[in-house]
């Protein structure tokens, strides 16, 4: 289609997220020509601060979190030159006002309309208020043009997202409305798609018949760092499962939609979060497991107990880590447990997926003993290997489990985009494919408030503690029975071809 300019507005410009994902993926979209030719950023917040000092920070951040590293001077500038700070208060009418003026100004220079974007990178408190202003002010009315892109947490509850869904609706049409789930925008999540869709030698194994189990860690040797203040009312089951892990459970569930299409993908995953079996409470102490770290070392450094951090309570019971097996109860699941675990300070940082194949029902060898696994390393490395048995080389019919291995590193040398950037790019082109619909996150929140719900009621009921540095508390083996003894040992994956 046409590539109209683009006008990119950011609300919370001075935050984290706008220094350490968003500049650092518009400044690289930009340097590998991928934003139009003619294009403007907006940043918006309401500190007072000095133009070239605020760019100045801006390009720090470019050198420390961008994965090209340092920038290029004059590319640099070239970007630079399209920035701008608009300092205003997100309650105040004068903001918008400001921001409508260059808008117009934008459109008139360039003698045509331009595809405007709204980043809501702030805190949730403010989503309605500036929703209701660009609504107000007619800033962003144009359906086929106009968007904008809402980060989470979406909602805390159902309720409230139900609540924020509503008003959203009311005002822009849903596919203006971009709902992030950065997961969905990570290189090797997107490849579970090609890798189930394209490649029909899995297909008929991916299903009950075959498959004994799935795990899905996602592991994170960060702690909460600055963020305790949102982290202390939100906790690991709304952070991270609702989210990042309930979409990861869908892709590796969903069945193959009629087309590569936004609507259609997103019908499936939305049917597989429907058919999540809903637990009563007894079952929800059996099957969710939660935890918080405690005062331990991570790779030689001390790391401070969850409840000494910044802005946490000292006798919080929020969970910073949570394990959790769930079944889809539909023909192709049926019985199938999902195991999904997530943690803050843990060991190392690691993202995988595990389907487990079963066992041979009639085995002649006395040491196959290891089914065969398909993993699927989604970071920090990037590789799919399926793990079979084989027979050691030499005079006895010995065998030991190998790895057949696809990494990224052997097989291309193509960098790989941030998520950001994918995500980025889709918004500006249109493409919902890989954002959360309005029915999707309710689905998703409709799973999770059992357990939330549960929680809240008996707060510090089998709140498990685990030592910082350790892989979560031992009691998360124990909802793996008779599936597994302990969960698949996430060390990192070059270490353990090392050996
Ligand atoms: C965010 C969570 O959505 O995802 C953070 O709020 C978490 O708590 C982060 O650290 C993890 O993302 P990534 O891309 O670093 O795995």
């Amino acid at each position: 289609g046409k590539v109209y300019p683009a006008a990119i507005t950011i609300f919370g410009a001075k935050g984290d997220l706008t220094k350490r994902k968003l500049i650092p993926a518009l400044y690289n979209l930009f340097t590998d020509n991928h934003l139009p030719p003619v294009f403007t950023i907006y940043c918006v917040d309401y500190l007072e601060v000095d133009e070239v000092a605020f760019k100045d920070d801006l390009l720090a951040g470019i050198n420390e979190f961008s994965r090209n590293g340092i920038a290029d001077e004059k590319k640099w500038n070239d970007f630079a030159a399209r920035l701008s700070y608009i300092q205003g208060d997100f309650l105040k009418a004068d903001t918008y006002l400001c921001l409508k003026g260059k808008l117009d100004a934008f459109e008139k220079q360039n003698k045509q309309n331009s595809t405007r974007i709204f980043y809501f990178a702030t805190a949730p408190r403010f989503i309605e208020i500036i929703a209701e202003a660009l609504y107000q002010q007619n800033l962003c009315n144009r359906d086929g043009l106009d968007r904008i892109v809402v980060e989470k947490p979406f909602g805390t509850d159902l309720t409230s997202a139900k609540k924020l869904n509503r008003f959203l609706g009311k005002r822009f049409a849903e596919k203006q409305i971009y709902r992030i789930d950065h997961y969905l925008g990570k290189e090797a999540v997107q490849n579970i798609m090609a890798f189930r869709f394209a490649n029909y030698v899995f297909e008929p194994l991916w299903n009950k018949k075959f498959i004994d189990h799935v795990q899905i860690s996602v592991a994170e040797q960060v702690g909460v760092g600055k963020r305790g203040g949102y982290y202390d009312s939100s906790g690991a089951l709304r952070d991270m499962i609702q989210n990042h892990l309930m979409q990861l459970l869908c892709i590796i569930a969903m069945e193959c939609p009629k087309e590569y299409e936004s609507e259609l993908i997103r019908d499936a995953k939305t049917r597989v979060l429907k058919s999540i079996r809903t637990y009563s409470t007894p079952q929800i102490f059996k099957n969710v497991i939660r935890g918080q770290y405690t005062a331990g070392n991570i790779d030689d450094a001390p790391r401070q107990a969850y409840r000494k951090e910044d802005h946490v309570l000292s006798s919080s019971d929020t969970e910073t880590f949570v394990a959790a097996k769930l079944f889809v109860d539909n023909e192709r699941w049926q019985g199938v447990p999902f195991f999904l675990r997530t943690g803050k300070s843990m060991p190392i940082q690691s993202s995988i997926i595990v389907v487990q194949f079963k066992d041979s029902p009639h085995k002649i060898f006395k040491d196959d003993i290891v089914p065969n696994r398909l993993i699927i390393s989604i970071q920090p490395e990037l590789e799919i290997s399926l793990l079979f048995e084989s027979k050691i080389p030499g005079l006895q019919m010995k065998l030991k489990p190998v790895e057949m291995d696809f990494t990224y590193q052997e097989s291309y040398t193509e960098t790989i985009p941030e998520a950001y950037e994918a995500l980025l790019l889709d918004v500006l082109h249109g493409d919902a494919t890989l954002f959360m619909r309005a029915d999707q996150v309710e689905a998703a929140w409709k799973v999770v408030m059992p357990i939330v719900d549960a929680w809240k009621k008996y707060p510090a009921k089998e709140l498990h503690l685990y030592k910082a540095g350790t892989w979560g508390p031992t009691a998360s083996n124990a909802i793996l029975k008779p599936y597994a003894k302990e969960w698949f040992r996430l060390s990192s994956r070059a270490e353990i071809k090392g050996k």
